[in-house]
């Protein structure tokens, strides 16, 4: 996104990527898209199968302990979500790159940044191989929790704020066409689960299990049978089943690094923050960041003024932190706790109760799930 932002503004850029072009479009991410997000993707020319294949959705289903609530977000906020797969934003991102015909290299090896603090840092990179190197005016480090960048930073320039949960998700892709027309997002008393989709024949759907569960323990039938306990509501709502196509577990973590900045090297997206996915945000901030970062650079190109680049971390982390709040709530609103804790069970029930008959708890819930503006 940030690259064909560039490209638009007349900035050249070079992307590498140490996955192979396949892996990143085949791997099954979250889905759901905040109306600014799907705005950007249809303002820079990318929106077109968006458009015809993204789901719009009004609102959500709460099921708490087998009573289902629906949250109205367009009625509440006169904004909705769109369902669409993270791969599938980045199939068009990647159409865009090649239709652009700007430099974008997969299945690169031995990645490096330096010289961060010099107006001309540098990338060193293998592909096939060989070796290249990159000089540069800027580096984005869009290459996630696990990539390079942000462990390129000097420790003491970093402060680190994490939380990690005592629970993940096991989720699956199912050959089943949904059977709710919007997500349901399930409190039971043997756990979370969520019922999400990707298309009218494909049904998304994951279960709160232990951070490190093995997942030969789960066969087909061991998950369908639990899904059903947990998801179904006593109106008689169920989700459909069908033949298990994908299979994963996913830990749970909130963290952020700040700065979100060294030198001539941007942090953005899960390079420097995670949420928990109860709240759906991480491919959203994501998106916030590398608008930020784009107006940041084209006003620096066309005026040589860095005011937008030095506010860039903290105009980035105030959002990012209003998203970290909500997805903790969420999070911890709607998982089983570990802790046997009798007043913090309770605790949770009365938020719950609250939540499903007060307008203004709905709404709150409702603005942060669709997410604010861009700017
Ligand atoms: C998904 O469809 O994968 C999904 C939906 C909602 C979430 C997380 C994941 O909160």
């Amino acid at each position: 996104m940030l690259g064909h932002l560039l490209h638009l503004s007349g900035i050249d850029s070079v992307i590498v990527e140490n996955r192979s072009k396949n892996y990143v479009i085949e791997r099954v991410r979250a889905g759901v898209l905040e109306q600014s997000t799907v705005d950007l993707m249809i303002e820079s020319g990318m929106g077109e199968r968006l458009q015809s294949q993204g789901l719009c959705h009004d609102g959500i289903y709460i099921n708490v302990f087998g009573q289902r609530h629906h949250i109205d977000m367009t009625a509440l906020t006169g904004r909705g979500i769109t369902v669409y797969g993270q791969n599938e934003v980045v199939k068009d991102l990647i159409a865009a790159r090649v239709r652009a015909r700007r430099p974008l290299h997969f299945e690169v090896a031995k990645v490096s940044v330096d010289e961060l603090g010099s107006k001309r840092p540098k990338i060193r990179f293998t592909k096939r191989g060989k070796p290249s190197e990159i000089r540069c005016d800027f580096i984005a480090g869009c290459d996630g929790f696990h990539g390079i960048c942000r462990p390129s930073i000097p420790e003491s320039h970093l402060r680190i704020y994490e939380r990690a949960y005592p629970f993940g998700w096991l989720g699956i892709l199912a050959d089943a066409a949904p059977s709710s027309p919007e997500l349901v997002y399930s409190r039971h008393q043997r756990g979370f689960a969520l019922f999400s989709m990707r298309s009218n024949k494909v049904t998304r759907l994951y279960l709160q299990c232990a951070p490190d569960e093995d997942l030969t323990r789960w066969p087909d039938d061991r998950i369908w049978k639990e899904l059903l306990i947990r998801l179904q509501s006593d109106d008689g709502w169920k989700p459909e089943t069908g033949p298990i196509t994908r299979k994963g577990v996913t830990g749970m973590r909130s963290f952020v690094a700040e700065p979100m900045r060294y030198g001539r090297l941007f942090l953005a997206g899960d390079s420097a923050h995670i949420v928990p996915p109860t709240g759906a945000k991480g491919l959203n901030l994501a998106i916030a960041d590398v608008w930020r970062l784009s107006h940041a650079l084209t006003e620096f190109y066309k005026s040589g003024r860095e005011e937008l680049l030095d506010s860039y971390s903290d105009e980035c982390l105030r959002r990012v932190w209003r998203a970290q709040r909500f997805s903790w709530r969420m999070t911890t609103l709607l998982h089983k706790p570990v802790s046997k804790n009798a007043f913090d069970q309770r605790r949770q029930v009365a938020e719950l109760e609250y939540l499903m008959e007060s307008r203004a708890a709905m709404t709150s819930l409702a603005e942060n799930y669709v997410g604010f503006p861009i700017e």
